[in-house]
């Protein structure tokens, strides 16, 4: 990557691209908040419809079902993964086999479940310091959840700030071309083809730094064991494929939190008793309640409408049942998990607000082969990031429309709160 090319003024250093003007913007927006409508429609009329090519699955069950059969039901990211990794395979990628299962195995070995009490004691001490220094007034998306995002995973993958560049800005951009870009805009392309590679540059150049000082495995973060497996001869760890690892969960995951959890706080405010029950669990330090009021919370503004899955060969939903589709190979299923998580058939009572439901009825972080690598630090950490802040006395929506979120796409962009 030349250097002019990050210097690019095309390059914005917005984490967030402004909205498009004039009416593609108003458009995006307004198809964001009829989805849910749209969905519910659908779910009860016509929960299977096909549209050309595309075919939408609204209901629990057909939504599991297309994630379960990832054979018929493919993961369409290869080709844009390809252009962030330069090539490289990243298993989100991958179809089921050897290479997918020994590559998500490797990085197994050094994202554990034992870093997970230590992640989510870093989590509720970063959000605490920045709901602390903020002075009774904090914009959640990027001043608390962004900001206790970055760092927390950033430290724990093992990748520092780059000296050119910044970090949030770099993944943001990578996470929309890979997920949030379906009509493959030019502009954002520019972008991603000088940050892509600067991204890897970035990685490489701290493993080459680690490398001279003699002591690749520290600190102990993930980087570091990759790198001390590396020096103990484990074939799987070769330069391509940690830089590929490491490039790839920082673009799949600190941008989602600042997505999800102030979206989550957005839908406790707009219920003051759900509120008050979430600020009674973080003050009492019930952790597990409050995840439950999160998740919850989540439910009614999940992270997308739904995922795409590319058919690779004919294959029947819901089969044996009235609604039964056989989708042709080439189609596109959209498994639209936001409308599944409203079901009445599998979630009881779906449009009342349950802190106490089962784990099976969420589907937050997808489900079967391509289910987030992530969720268990999702589910350690996610809450809290909120909980220091509803701890606090008169937690309320700053006035006027920065006391409302509002979003940009598929991104929450700005909602400020006060606090006593
Ligand atoms: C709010 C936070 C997050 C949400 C809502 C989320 C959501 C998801 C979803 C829905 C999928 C499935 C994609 C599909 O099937 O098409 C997924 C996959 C994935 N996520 Fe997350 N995620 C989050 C955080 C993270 C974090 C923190 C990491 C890593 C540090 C991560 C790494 C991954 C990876 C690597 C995959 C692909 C798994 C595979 O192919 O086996 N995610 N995530």
């Amino acid at each position: 990557m030349s250097g002019g090319a990050l210097s690019d003024p095309r390059l914005s250093t917005l984490v967030l691209r402004p909205r498009p003007p004039g009416l593609k913007g108003w458009i995006t927006g307004q198809v964001m908040v009829a989805a849910p409508l749209g969905l519910g429609l659908l779910r009860r009329f016509a929960p299977l419809p096909r549209f050309g090519n595309l075919v939408i699955a609204t209901l629990h069950d057909d939504v599991v079902e297309v994630f379960a059969t990832d054979a018929a039901f493919a993961a369409p990211y290869r080709d844009k993964l390809d252009v962030i990794t330069g090539g490289e395979p990243f298993f989100l990628g991958l179809a089921d086999g050897p290479e997918y299962r020994g590559a998500v195995a490797a990085m197994r070995r050094v994202v554990r479940p034992d870093d997970l009490p230590g992640l989510a004691r870093q989590a509720e001490a970063l959000a605490e310091k920045a709901v602390a220094g903020a002075g009774g007034r904090i914009e959640v998306v990027d001043a608390l959840v962004r900001e206790v995002t970055f760092k927390l995973l950033g430290d724990y993958l093992g990748v520092p700030p780059p000296p050119k560049g910044d970090i949030r800005v770099w993944a943001t951009r990578l996470f929309e071309f890979q997920f949030a870009d379906p009509g493959g805009d030019p502009a954002l392309r520019v972008q991603v083809d000088a940050i892509a590679p600067a991204m890897r540059a970035h990685i490489q150049g701290e493993m080459d730094r680690r490398r001279a000082t003699g002591a690749a495995a520290q600190p102990d973060d993930v980087l570091g064991r990759c790198l001390a497996l590396q020096a103990a001869g484990e074939s799987w760890y070769t330069d391509a494929a940690i830089r590929t690892a490491i490039a790839c969960l920082m673009v799949g995951g600190p941008p989602q939190p600042p997505m999800v959890v102030p979206q989550a706080l957005e839908q406790l405010l707009r219920r003051p008793e759900a509120l008050a029950d979430a600020q009674r669990a973080a003050r009492d330090g019930d952790d597990d309640l409050l995840a439950g009021y999160v998740l919850e919370a989540m439910r009614f503004d999940p992270l997308a409408p739904g995922l795409p899955r590319h058919v690779a060969a004919e294959a029947t939903i819901a089969a044996g049942t009235r609604r039964a589709r056989t989708v042709p190979a080439g189609a596109t299923v959209l498994a639209a998990f936001a409308s599944a998580m409203m079901d009445a058939r599998r979630l009881p009572d779906p449009k009342v607000f349950n802190p106490r439901r089962l784990a099976y009825e969420y589907i937050h972080f997808g489900h079967g082969l391509h289910e987030c690598f992530g969720r268990h630090i999702n589910r350690a950490t996610l809450h809290l990031m909120l909980k220091p802040l509803l701890r606090r006395p008169n937690l309320r929506r700053a006035p006027g429309p920065a006391g409302r979120l509002s979003k940009n796409g598929v991104f929450a962009e700005r909602l400020v709160v006060e606090f006593d």
